[in-house]
């Protein structure tokens, strides 16, 4: 028997838990060449703000170990353009969810409401994470009550599913993530990279022309795995778990720690059909273990932690 691997997001039902994870996928565009995007759970463009974006000028990539630093500074079409590209993915029948990004929560209302009317749209992710830019992004996602204000005001202006993007680059992610949620957000996402940065020994320059960047890819996977489970355990709303994802084994951890979806990034840089791959190894694992659904192993984890901490009550560790 095939299992269910559908789940709901806010308004949304997917079909499947997995979804490209915004920047890393464009407009889908070039992956339709790798195989239908249909086989998707979602469809999530790039950080869209109001009026067209060159970005950060290069170098705006550099490699590290198990990981990528990006600089890319949301360089994308506008708000506009990016609502004929999305337009096209309809045929896929397939919700496309619009990474939503600006420089001061009037841009983020511009975006919605150039896109509100537009049926092609199903949800946005309110980019309040994105590191590489010198306004709005990270600035807004690192305070509770600036995210309470920013998600309160979006909520007001939109009735499709509204996920909100989590910096991991904070140190309590729980409060943040409690803001999010009671000023009404549908869901949220996490992590979005972390602020890391790179040096060339022989030219003794930084290698990104933006001299910081954001970390992600297999490095980042142990911090995105212990915030969604932190995450996950505070909020009512579901988790989009994502960071460092690059087979199903991965995305399995994310949803054992209590994500109800996965979205992989970097991970398409070196392997394009990384999502059909994860998503026919995630049902191929639920058949192994006897599950029916996907549900049935969301937060598992927590569960076996708890059943083990019981056990453990009482017992001195320190001694043999
Ligand atoms: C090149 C690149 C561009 C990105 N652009 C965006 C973006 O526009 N909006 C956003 O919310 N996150 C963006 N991200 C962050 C990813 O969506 C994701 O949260 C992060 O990379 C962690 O997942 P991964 O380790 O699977 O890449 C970008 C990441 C990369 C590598």
């Amino acid at each position: 028997m095939t299992p269910d691997l559908t789940v709901k997001i806010g308004k949304l039902t997917l079909k499947n838990p997995v979804m490209p994870a915004s920047g890393c996928f464009g407009y889908g565009e070039e992956y339709a060449a790798f195989y239908s995007l249909e086989q998707l759970g979602a469809i999530v463009v790039k950080g869209t703000t109001a009026e067209p974006c060159a970005g950060n000028p290069p170098v705006r990539l550099a490699e590290t170990p198990a990981g990528l630093l990006n600089a890319i500074g949301l360089q994308n079409p506008g708000a506009e353009v990016a609502r004929g590209k999305i337009r096209r993915l309809q045929q896929y029948n397939t919700p496309v969810i619009v990474n939503v990004a600006g420089q001061n929560p009037e841009e983020y209302l511009q975006v919605i409401r150039i896109l509100d009317e537009e049926p092609a749209v199903s949800a946005y992710e309110l980019n309040i994470s994105c590191p590489n830019v010198r306004a709005g992004g990270m600035a807004f996602g690192t305070d509770p009550q600036v995210v309470n204000s920013l998600v309160r005001t979006v909520r007001r202006a939109t009735e499709k599913t509204l996920i909100v993007k989590l910096s991991p680059n904070v140190t309590d992610i729980v409060a943040i993530a409690r803001a999010a949620e009671e000023a009404g957000a549908d869901a949220l996402s996490l992590i979005n990279t972390l602020l890391g940065m790179s040096i060339d020994s022989e030219t003794r320059r930084p290698l990104l022309a933006n001299l910081t960047g954001g970390l992600s890819g297999p490095a980042v996977k142990p911090v995105a795995l212990r915030m969604v489970w932190q995450v996950s355990e505070a909020v009512k709303i579901p988790v989009i778990g994502m960071g460092g994802i690059t087979c199903a084994a991965d995305a399995v951890e994310f949803l054992l720690a209590g994500a109800t979806a996965v979205a992989i990034g970097s991970a398409h840089f070196i392997n394009p059909i990384v999502c059909p791959e994860v998503v026919e190894g995630i049902a191929a694992y639920l058949a192994r273990h006897g599950f029916r659904a996907v549900r049935e192993i969301i937060g598992l984890a927590k569960k076996a932690a708890g059943e083990e901490g019981e056990k453990d009550a009482g017992k001195d560790h320190c001694r043999p």
